[in-house]
């Protein structure tokens, strides 16, 4: 019965890697391929869930079975899931979401200066933290992509940004992180840490992640 845990659920889950313009042919990005937030929209939809993907930039086929909501800026994918965030039971933030954005995009290409050429980049809003900010009934989970002091900065992440669940990964270790087909998590709380996995495959994460999901919510939590 495990398979159909998240029947009558809906979930929203981010994945990739936001693009921030500099010119029409130039961007920053980062290293995220879809992969681990894929893996979760797939078995969220095997488990019984109706799945809208909001991606960024990836690089892997799209998973069966979800509706998906192609995205390019931090500000486009903050516009993609804040309108729909009253439709959904439980959102999972797996993008890697670009900090900063160059101040000014340039709309033409930017031909080459005789010598150095200073990007001014300003501050992107945190989606996960207007999520927690506006959440009603929904169960909101967000990731930390770390590479020192794991949980402390995945327990400050929590508690700022008003989620029920942390993922925590430290892209660091061989395994884990961004572009590969596994990953090194622990799951955190408001009250700190709940499981440390070893190295597993993403839907094999994504599965533990989403079994922990429906148990919480059966617990009773609604707000
Ligand atoms: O896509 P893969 O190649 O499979 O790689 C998976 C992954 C490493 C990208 C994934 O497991 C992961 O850790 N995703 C979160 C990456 C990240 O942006 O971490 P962060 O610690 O910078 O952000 C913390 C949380 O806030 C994340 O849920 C993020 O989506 C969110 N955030 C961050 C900044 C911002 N402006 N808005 C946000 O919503």
């Amino acid at each position: 019965q495990e398979k159909r845990m998240l029947a009558g659920k809906r979930v929203l889950v981010t994945a990739g890697g936001t693009i921030e313009r500099i010119d029409p042919v130039r961007y920053l990005t980062n290293d995220s391929s879809g992969k681990m937030g894929f893996a979760i929209a797939e078995e969220a939809s095997r488990m019984g869930a109706e799945v809208t993907l909001v991606t960024g930039k990836t690089s892997v086929p799209l998973p069966p079975g979800v509706k998906a909501v192609r995205t390019e800026s931090a500000l486009d994918m903050m516009e993609a899931v804040l309108s729909r965030l009253q439709d959904n039971d439980i959102v999972i933030k797996a993008a890697a979401v670009a900090d900063y954005r160059p101040a000014e995009q340039a709309q033409q290409k930017i031909k080459k200066k005789k010598s150095e050429l200073t990007l001014q980049l300003v501050k992107n809003p945190d989606i996960l933290k207007a999520v927690g900010e506006r959440k009603t009934t929904q169960f909101v989970v967000g990731f930390a992509a770390e590479t020192e002091r794991v949980a402390e900065h995945a327990m400050d992440k929590l508690k700022r940004k008003n989620s029920d669940l942390l993922v925590a990964n430290d892209v660091s270790a061989e395994g884990a992180g961004f572009g590969t087909d596994t990953n090194i998590v622990s799951f955190f709380d408001q009250n700190g840490l709940v499981e440390a996995l070893p190295v597993l495959p993403k839907a094999e994460v994504a599965r533990r992640l989403l079994t922990l999901i429906a148990s919480r919510m059966e617990g009773g939590k609604t707000a």
